[in-house]
């Protein structure tokens, strides 16, 4: 009986993993061959933990429970899930690769009611159903994702930006984060 049930388990994490490597395999020949909208995928690299410590921090009394936050590009959804838990808010979270996709999935699983996960590309997402938008992304992106903000975000909406700032908008704070050595930037801005 207790040998049945192991052996169960031992079969399901089999299959959980060739999945979960099928999904990488998938993900990296897409990040190598394939373009959306005419450009290379961005790769999947996560917010570091001290950033979103001090995003966190920051947002104080810049996103309340009524606000509904879009993630572009959204990783395995850390962000996104830190958000909605500090703030009691709702939010989206868009990702294309498959790989974080099921990450992110799995990470907001007990958070079904609050956060959606898609797997879709942002740019087929319309942004006027949020209030709040989150991105880090690569600069070859932003100039598409400035036009996409002004054309669509109501007047009010709140964009924060890591490392990568819109083009030509202006941010009302700029944070400046400086771990090891490294500098990276959030930019805030407001519609
Ligand atoms: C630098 S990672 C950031 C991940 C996460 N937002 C975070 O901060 O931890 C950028 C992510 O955006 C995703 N991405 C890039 N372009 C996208 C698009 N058009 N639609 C959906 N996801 C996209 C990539 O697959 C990648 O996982």
């Amino acid at each position: 009986m207790i040998t049945n049930a192991i052996l169960t388990l031992l079969l399901i994490i089999l299959i959980g993993l060739v999945i979960y490597n099928a999904a990488l395999i998938y993900d990296l020949t897409l990040a190598f061959f394939v373009k959306f909208n005419g450009q290379k995928i961005v790769p999947y690299v996560t917010t570091r933990n001290n950033l979103l410590a001090d995003l966190l921090a920051e947002t104080n009394n810049l996103i309340q429970p009524h606000d509904k936050i879009l993630e572009l590009g959204c990783g395995n959804a850390k962000v996104l899930k830190s958000l909605v838990r500090k703030y009691n808010c709702a939010g989206d979270g868009c990702e294309l690769l498959i790989a974080p996709y099921l990450s992110a999935l799995g990470r907001t699983f007990f958070w079904r009611k609050k956060i959606r996960i898609f797997h879709k590309n942002f740019f087929k997402t319309d942004f006027k159903n949020y209030s709040v938008i989150y991105g880090y992304l690569l600069p070859y992106l932003m100039p598409q994702v400035e036009k996409k903000i002004q054309t669509e975000c109501a007047p009010g909406t709140f964009i924060i930006i890591n490392t990568f700032p819109l083009p030509t908008l202006t941010p009302f704070k700029t944070i400046d984060i400086r771990p090891e050595g490294l500098s990276s930037k959030i930019y805030f801005y407001r519609i």
